[in-house]
C-alpha cells in the first residue's frame, strides 16, 4: 500500500475534473477517484468569479474523495489563459571542477532565469531545451562531461501573478494546496504524444471550450508554448447567432449534427429545431451548420498556424500536429486541420488507462490525465536529467514526496 497516490485538478472552461491515481510499478497510473463537474465562474481559461469556481472545485474534489476514499490535501493544478507567455533564454556558467555536476546545472538554470521578469508575473515552468559545453551543442545529459563552460537553453513560462493567485485561492477554499501549476498544453502533451513524435518534432494542440493550447516539441524537449483565448465555446456562440438559437440549444445541435467540413455533409440533409420564441419547429440544413463550424474552426487553425510560423519552428515538425481537447470530437475536424495547416494531423486521447476510466476515454481529458503523467515525469529520476531542469525536479519530487505522505490514508 505504499505505492504513491497523486492528484490532479484540471480547471477547464467547460468542466473541472479532479483525478486521484495510484502509481503502480513506478510507471502505471491506476485511476482510483474521479470528480467531473461542469464549470462555473471561468472564462477563456481563467477565473472570473472566485466563489462560483471554488464551489465547483469543491464539488469535484468531494466526488473524487468519495470515489477514491482518500482525503485530498494537495494537487497539481492546470493553468491556461491568454495571460500566459513564454520566452527562451540561455544561462551560462563556468564548470567549477572541470566536470559537470548537478550544482553546475542548477547554477546554469538559475542564470537562465535571470531575465527581466516584471514583478506582476510569476514563473510557472523553467524547462531545459538542451545543453552546450564549450560550444558543442545538442548535449542532453551533461552530468559527468568534461569542459570549462556550460550553457543551458531554457524555455521559461510565466503567468500573470494575480490570475495565478485567484486560481490558488479557488483551490485553497477546499483546503487544497497547489503543489505545482502545470500549463495545459504541457499536461496534454504528456498524455497524448509518443516519444518518437517528440523526437521528430511535433505540435500538440488542445482545443477546449475556452482556450486553444499549443506546445511544440523538438528533439524530445519543449521548445515553444502558447495559449489562445479561443475554443469550442466560440463555435457554439457562432451557431447561436447564425441559427438564432439559445446557447444551450446551439451546443446541443453542435454535438448532435455538427461537422467541421461542409464537403463532408449531404447538402439535402436537414434537422429540426425550435428557434428562439418560435412556436413551430424550424428545419435547418445541416450544411448551413457545417458552414458556421468550418468558418470558426478554420480561423482557429489559421491562428495556430500563424503561431507556429511566428515561433520559427514551422519547418521542424515532420510529425505534424496532434489534436486533442473536447472540440476535436467533431466530425471532419482532422481533415480540416490538415488542410488548413498543410501538415499531417491526428486526433488523440489518453491511452493505456486503467481503473475508473469509463468517463475519461475522450480527448477532453488529455489535460486531466496529463497532470498525473506530469507528476510521474517529475518524480522519475530517469527522466530528470533528460527532460527537466534538475533544480526544479528536486524541489518537485520533494514536494511530491511530501504530498504523497500527506495523502496516504
Ligand atoms: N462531440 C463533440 N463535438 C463537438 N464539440 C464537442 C463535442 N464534445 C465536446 N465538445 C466541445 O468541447 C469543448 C469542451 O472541451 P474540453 O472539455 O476539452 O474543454 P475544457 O478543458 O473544459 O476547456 P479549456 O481547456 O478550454 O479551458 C466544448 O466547447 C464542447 O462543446
Ligand atoms: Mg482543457
Amino acid at each position: 500500500m505504499d505505492e504513491p497516490i497523486i492528484v490532479g485538478i484540471d480547471i477547464g472552461t467547460s468542466k473541472i475534473c479532479t483525478l486521484v491515481a495510484r502509481v503502480e510499478d513506478g510507471r502505471n497510473l491506476r485511476i482510483l477517484g474521479v470528480g467531473i463537474e461542469p464549470s462555473q465562474g471561468l472564462r477563456k481559461g481563467t477565473v472570473v468569479d472566485i466563489n462560483a469556481a471554488a464551489n465547483v472545485v469543491s464539488r469535484s474534489v468531494e466526488k473524487a474523495e468519495r470515489t477514491s476514499g482518500f482525503e485530498i490535501n494537495a494537487a497539481l493544478v492546470s493553468l491556461a489563459g491568454s495571460h500566459v507567455s513564454s520566452i527562451n533564454s540561455r544561462g551560462v556558467v563556468g564548470i567549477t571542477s572541470g566536470i559537470v555536476d548537478f550544482d553546475d546545472i542548477d547554477r546554469a538554470l538559475d542564470a537562465a532565469q535571470a531575465v527581466a521578469i516584471p514583478h506582476n508575473r510569476e514563473i510557472i515552468h523553467v524547462i531545459q531545451r538542451g545543453f552546450i559545453i564549450d560550444g558543442q551543442d545538442g548535449i542532453r545529459v551533461p552530468v559527468g562531461m568534461h569542459g570549462y563552460r556550460l550553457e543551458v537553453e531554457a524555455h521559461i513560462i510565466t503567468a500573470a501573478a494575480s490570475t495565478v493567485e485567484n486560481l490558488r485561492q479557488c483551490v485553497g477554499a477546499s483546503g487544497i494546496e497547489v503543489s505545482q501549476f502545470v500549463l495545459n498544453p504541457l499536461a496534454s502533451g504528456e498524455a497524448v504524444l509518443s516519444e518518437t513524435e517528440r523526437q521528430m518534432g511535433v505540435a500538440v494542440v488542445d482545443i477546449g471550450g475556452g482556450t486553444t493550447d499549443m506546445a511544440i516539441y523538438i528533439d524530445g524537449d519543449v521548445w515553444h508554448t502558447m495559449v489562445l483565448a479561443v475554443g469550442g465555446n466560440h463555435v457554439t456562440s457562432d451557431i447561436a447567432h447564425g441559427l438564432r438559437l439559445p446557447i444551450s440549444q446551439a451546443e446541443e445541435v453542435k454535438l448532435k449534427f455538427g461537422h467541421a467540413l461542409r464537403s463532408g455533409v449531404n447538402p439535402e440533409e436537414q434537422f429540426t429545431v425550435r428557434s428562439f420564441g418560435g412556436d413551430s419547429p424550424t428545419r435547418i440544413k445541416r450544411i448551413e451548420l457545417a458552414n458556421i463550424i468550418e468558418a470558426r474552426m478554420e480561423e482557429i487553425y489559421q491562428l495556430v498556424l500563424q503561431e507556429i510560423r511566428r515561433s520559427g519552428y514551422d519547418g521542424l515538425l515532420p510529425a505534424g500536429v496532434v489534436l486533442t481537447g473536447g472540440s476535436n470530437l467533431i466530425a471532419g475536424n482532422r481533415q480540416l486541420a490538415s488542410q488548413v495547416m498543410g501538415v499531417p494531423a491526428r486526433v488523440a486521447k489518453p491511452q493505456n488507462l486503467i481503473g475508473l476510466v469509463d468517463q475519461l476515454d475522450s480527448p477532453a481529458f488529455s489535460t486531466s490525465i496529463g497532470l498525473l503523467e506530469w507528476a510521474l515525469l517529475i518524480s522519475e529520476t530517469s527522466h530528470y536529467i533528460d527532460r527537466q531542469g534538475p533544480k526544479q525536479v528536486q524541489n518537485w519530487s520533494e514536494q511530491l514526496k511530501d504530498l504523497l505522505k500527506r495523502l496516504l490514508p
